[in-house]
């Protein structure tokens, strides 16, 4: 019995119904164990694939390289986390991890996987990523980044609203009021992104479930959260803010060749969100910026010689 129960039940990684699957060892990324699977298998002369261009792949991508391994990371889509990032962010990606000696291919799809023979007494084994155009990537190790996959299934057999994870309300409330959810699993108005969706982020896990807590214990809740997220690559550390769109008018603050930088997304003449990388000063000022839907000078934001603080 219960009076309130909250629903925390997360994600797993997605893995590929494709032939070979079960012949190789594929290693994906989502616990502490899978993290401790893996590493040894990230050192100098030992080859890795990685299938995905999205944040798992990217951040393996980038931990590889620097224990001296050679990585090839295979992304379906025609560029980087296309699902988080617009095009421009994409090709930033894109340049870092080639200047690092990644070799990246976008547009190719994986049909298969295979567990070949090598060397001439055929006594060492080695993995083969079977890719659509025919050709394959030998390699000692395999990740798969290809996604998220909400843990719903308690919801939905319990037959609460679920559509690619739990509908909550901003209380946290599923369909049933009884029952709320936060996490992963938790589809949630966002305002920011002008639609529901599930925020796959570290700050939504942590303050959802706090949301969720405070409105199962009867207090008033309003969980709106400007969407804030990070990932650390090389010594790169990338933060965005809100939900930018191809909608949205870009400004550029400093250049990427510099290495750092802040794209701000506007809307008319308020910023709405914010991207940048080795830039965490200004982008504390931006998430002002936004969350205070304060009117700027764009020539003013560019320059560098105005600080973000006189904006
Ligand atoms: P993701 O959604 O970020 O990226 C998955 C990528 O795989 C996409 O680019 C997609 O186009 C690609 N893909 C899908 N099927 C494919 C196929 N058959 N062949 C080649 N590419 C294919 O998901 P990811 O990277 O797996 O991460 C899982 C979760 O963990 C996400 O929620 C992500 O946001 C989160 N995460 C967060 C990080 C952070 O906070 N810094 C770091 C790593 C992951």
């Amino acid at each position: 019995p219960y009076d309130k129960l909250i629903l925390c039940t997360g994600g797993r990684a997605r893995r590929l119904a494709v032939p070979g699957a079960d012949q190789v060892p594929l290693h994906t990324l989502r616990t502490i164990e899978d993290a401790q699977a893996l590493a040894p298998a990230l050192r100098p002369g030992r080859s890795v694939v990685v299938v995905g261009g999205g944040w798992i792949g990217l951040e393996v991508a980038a931990t590889a390289r620097q224990q001296g391994a050679e990585v090839v990371v295979v992304e379906t889509q025609s560029r980087l986390c296309e699902r988080s990032v617009p095009a421009e962010v994409s090709a930033y990606l894109l340049a870092l991890h080639r200047a690092q000696g990644v070799r990246v291919l976008l547009g190719a799809g994986v049909r298969g996987f295979a567990r070949v023979a090598d060397g001439a007494d055929g006594a060492d084994l080695r993995s083969e990523v079977l890719l659509a155009d025919g050709s394959a990537l030998a390699c000692d190790t395999i990740v798969l980044g290809v996604g998220l996959v909400p843990n719903d299934e308690l919801a939905r057999e319990a037959g609460l609203a679920c559509e690619g994870g739990v509908l909550v309300d901003a209380q946290c409330r599923t369909s049933d009021p009884h029952i709320l959810a936060a996490g992963d699993v938790a589809v949630a108005p966002n305002p920011w992104a002008g639609r529901s969706l599930r925020l796959e982020s570290w700050q939504n896990a942590q303050e959802q479930g706090m949301a969720a807590a405070r409105s199962a214990l009867g207090q008033a809740v309003d969980y709106q959260p400007l969407p804030w997220f990070w990932s650390d690559q090389y010594g790169m550390n990338l933060q965005i803010y809100g939900m930018p769109t191809p909608a949205h008018r870009v400004v550029q603050r400093g250049d990427p060749a510099s290495g750092s930088f802040v794209l701000f997304y506007l809307a008319g003449d308020v910023v709405q969100a914010a991207v940048g990388a080795n830039a965490a000063r200004d982008l504390r000022f931006a998430r002002r910026l936004i969350e205070q839907r304060k009117p700027v000078d764009a020539e003013r934001l560019a320059d560098l010689n105005t600080p973000m603080a006189k904006l």
